[in-house]
């Protein structure tokens, strides 16, 4: 069995890797360019979601039984900055690449994972939660709008004969995720402190939103065999089903320093139309595949924090 993730060397692309490879799958991974290749790894290929030939030749190359196409603008704050750059990144992109799949000689045999998000469903009221799979689609971000068009092309494509399976992520979070992302954002500020290189305040956004987080781990996992076994053009929910309030990750991320820390609240962190709740449902994936939760938020917080204290104490100011 062989995998192509695309955006390998992302936050969801090395867990990824990582967790195929103990599954004893041999995996390949493309890169926006040579330079992000860490570590030896190998079976790197450089690879542009534009030029056709050379994707179709990258995948005569490799013959993937599975694609994992993960490569995106992945943020939903600098999507508000960057609309045209997130359309591209995620709609415009996938839509070549899946050109690119159904002229190359792997076309109708490839399983293909879609990834989407939450933020397919934007503003849902409370009496519609946990949201399923059949709540309507209303995006408010572009990023969400960026999510519900390859959720589209997913199901087109399965018209023209691929097999792409498309999931809906709620929040994932874990070690290793960027800057820009809330648990991270926290979790740095806090290491930044504890070795005496900032003041002892956090700024911090919008503290009442609430959200439905998993661990990456988590979702990795759902995500290696979704591809296999959901139905081509179908969404699946990928959460863990209970809401915890951005305030709770904070005092939960401070209770693990011995650090006083004052909480500001900085307003260029605070976003123009923020989703207030979300909660999913996953009863379908569930359903069809052998899938449960296998680690609790407060694990998952302790372990982004490590994450951070290491990366701030080896490269000084991130
Ligand atoms: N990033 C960030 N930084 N968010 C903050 C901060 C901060 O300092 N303070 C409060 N927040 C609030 C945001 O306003 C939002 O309500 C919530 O924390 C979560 O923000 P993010 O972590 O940026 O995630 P997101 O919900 O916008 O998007 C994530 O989840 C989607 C699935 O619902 C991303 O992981 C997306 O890629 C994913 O699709």
């Amino acid at each position: 069995m062989r995998a192509l993730i695309t955006g390998v060397n992302g936050f969801v692309g090395k867990h990824l890797e990582e967790y195929l490879l103990s599954d004893h799958i041999e995996v390949w991974g493309t890169t926006r360019n040579t330079l992000n290749i860490q570590g030896g790894a190998k079976n790197r290929i450089a690879m542009g979601f534009s030029n056709e030939a050379e994707m179709i030749e990258v995948l005569n190359h490799v013959k993937p039984d599975m694609i994992f196409h993960l490569a995106a603008q992945s943020s939903v704050r600098k999507s508000w900055d960057k609309v045209v750059e997130t359309l591209e990144s995620n709609v415009i992109s996938s839509a070549n690449f899946y050109e690119a799949i159904r002229k190359s000689d792997i076309g109708e045999k490839v399983r293909i994972l879609s990834v989407g998000s939450s933020e397919e469903y934007g503003m849902v009221i409370s009496d519609s939660m946990p949201i399923n799979e059949e709540c309507a689609l209303n995006p408010i971000s572009p990023y969400g709008i960026s999510k519900v068009s390859q959720y589209m092309l997913a199901k087109m494509y399965m018209k023209l004969g691929l097999q792409i399976v498309h999931v809906r992520p709620f929040n994932h979070i874990g070690p290793g995720q960027d800057l820009g992302f809330v648990t991270s954002d926290f979790s740095h500020q806090i290491a930044k402190i504890e070795l005496g290189m900032s003041e002892q305040i956090m700024k911090v956004g919008n503290l009442s939103a609430k959200r439905d987080f998993l661990d990456v781990r988590d979702i990795i996992r759902a995500y290696s065999e979704i591809i296999r076994k959901g139905i081509p053009g179908e969404a699946y929910n990928i959460c863990s089903g209970e809401p915890v309030s951005i305030a709770d990750i904070l005092t939960s991320l401070v209770a693990l320093s011995d650090k006083e820390i004052d909480i500001v609240t900085e307003p260029s962190l605070l976003r123009a139309i923020d989703i207030p709740l979300y909660i999913g449902s996953n009863k379908k994936i569930t359903s069809t595949i052998n899938w449960k939760q296998h680690i609790g938020i407060e694990e998952t917080l302790g372990d982004v924090l490590n994450y951070w204290r290491n990366r701030v104490k080896i490269e000084g100011r991130v």
